[in-house]
């Protein structure tokens, strides 16, 4: 069986934003406490954080981080992390006992020493208008009015200049502390997006938009939350995380188009709005949660023991079939580069991560480390408007779907594809770029197999190298057409 893919150099969907290659930093079982941060690690800094998770964190190649949730900003009260008195609390989203010890500086600290924009979303579960406000002023107010001076007392002088915040998480689903409906969350957030951006006009703000396309409300809370909210948001944002269900391999494998549609919905229902506001703005998404998740083997939020100490939560094993979700997953993101600029993989370390530690050990990379590192170093300038001819497969869960997906990238002379076979044959793809020339030299290629995952540093090692190899392609020069050989089930860049 083969496909075609169309690539024209002056056919582009939009530049890159390097802000699609974020992730999420959440105060949840061991994302921060023994993952970035960890005091008395070998390769622990001066201040506590561990060096080889920041290293890894560079190679992975984030750019940006949303902190400090995720469910757990809900019910934050961010005063708690800052300053010399840090009371430990009892966190309502993860019933977890909550130090304090890693709080707002911190934490804004730690991503300007690892060259990382910070994203950070403000409590409008608990708190409002008042608490977000403050907030802002904390980090990006020049001296003289009381929370910048607050800042500067806790021995920080220089403003941080935090640019992106999140008006609060998940607001839609009914297990968020302070869960509201669509009305009451437009019309908080419109307010307290208004009053932030009283404080700094240069910050960027992002709507809450649903927790996943499955929500009942998902489409009509876009359009009222929007509504509200127009005037003074940049971004509304989508969360999604898939996974394998009942052994349904063929819908997993599918999850890009899953994702795909969900984007184009959220366009659809932001474009509805601005043509009843009568307006030609084309309202960007902050897609900042998304990867695989093994949800249905989390007992969820309210059966949660009472937990302290860094919790091990949510500390899901990856395969090599996860990886390759993974990498037909930025695909889709690639694909919708002109209207997504924002993206978060959820999260960074031990919490559904592609980055483990164990405490006073060490820090590796699970198989979707690897599709994410690669694209989000090769993807570099702008998205080519692909076209891919090739077969379709019926699935369970997405209906009829492409065997074949494709993104592609240019930037000045260099060209990256990407390309995901989710079928079970090999596959011969044509990548036609007429009236151009092409010289392919590397590739990486990820094949999956029927393998479970398991946890460990060697499982996960072992796992890369039976599936992950890099190709020589030859450096020779084709013109117009260039072919190429995928795998099943594989992704792979070239
Ligand atoms: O990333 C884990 C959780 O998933 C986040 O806390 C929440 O926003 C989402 O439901």
């Amino acid at each position: 069986s083969h496909a075609t893919v169309l690539l024209h150099p002056g056919f582009r969907v939009g530049s890159i934003d390097r802000r699609m290659f974020g992730t999420l930093i959440e105060h949840l079982g061991r994302a921060v406490y023994t993952g970035i941060f960890e005091p008395d690690h070998p390769t622990a800094d001066e201040h506590g954080f561990r060096g080889d998770v920041a290293a890894l964190t560079a190679e992975l190649g984030i750019t940006i981080a949303r902190y400090p949730g995720g469910n757990f900003v809900s019910s934050y009260v961010w005063e708690d992390g800052v300053g010399p008195d840090r009371p430990p609390v009892l966190d309502l989203a993860w019933r977890t006992v909550e130090p304090n010890t890693v709080g707002t500086d911190e934490f804004l600290q730690w991503a300007e020493r690892t060259g990382i924009e910070p994203m950070l979303a403000v409590n409008l579960g608990t708190r409002g208008v008042d608490a977000a406000a403050a907030l802002v002023e904390y980090c990006n107010g020049a001296a003289g009015t009381r929370w910048a001076d607050l800042r500067i007392a806790n021995g920080r002088e220089r403003p941080y200049g935090v640019r992106l915040w999140c008006l609060g998480n998940e607001m839609d689903g009914p297990w968020q502390i302070g869960h509201k409906s669509a009305d009451e969350y437009g019309r908080l957030a419109a307010e307290a997006g208004k009053a932030m951006k009283r404080v700094d006009p240069s910050i960027e703000l992002v709507a809450c938009g649903s927790s996943s396309m499955e929500m009942p409300t998902f489409g009509a809370w876009e359009q009222t939350v929007l509504e509200h909210t127009w005037d003074v948001v940049d971004h509304v944002s989508m969360h999604a995380y898939y996974q394998e269900h009942d052994g349904d391999r063929a819908s997993f494998l599918a999850s890009g188009t899953a994702a795909d549609r969900f984007i184009r919905r959220v366009v659809a229902s932001a474009d509805a709005v601005a043509a009843r506001k009568q307006s030609d703005r084309r309202l960007t998404i902050s897609f900042d949660e998304w990867n695989v998740w093994y949800l249905s083997r989390f007992p969820g939020e309210t059966n949660l023991p009472l937990q302290r100490d860094a919790p091990r939560i949510i500390e899901d094993v990856y395969s090599a079939l996860d990886a390759v979700v993974v990498g037909d997953l930025l695909v889709t993101l690639l694909n919708h580069a002109d209207r997504v600029p924002l993206a978060c993989l959820a999260q960074l370390v031990n919490v559904i991560a592609p980055i483990m530690t164990e405490p006073g050990g060490p820090a590796w990379r699970q198989p979707t480390f690897h599709p994410f590192a690669t694209t989000a170093r090769l993807a570099q300038g702008e998205a080519l408007d692909v076209r891919v001819f090739g077969p379709t497969t019926a699935t369970a869960r997405h209906g009829e779907v492409p065997v074949v997906t494709a993104a592609a990238t240019i930037d000045g002379q260099s060209v990256a594809v990407f390309l995901v076979n989710r079928g079970t044959e090999e596959i011969e793809v044509a990548i036609d770029h007429p009236g151009a020339s092409l010289t392919l030299t590397t590739g990486h290629q990820l094949t999956a197999d029927d393998e479970p995952a398991r946890p460990g540093p060697e499982h996960a090692e072992a796992i890369t190298a039976e599936h992950l190899r890099t190709i020589d392609l030859g450096g020779a020069r084709q013109d117009d057409r260039t072919t190429i050989v995928l795998p099943p089930e594989s992704w792979t860049a070239v």
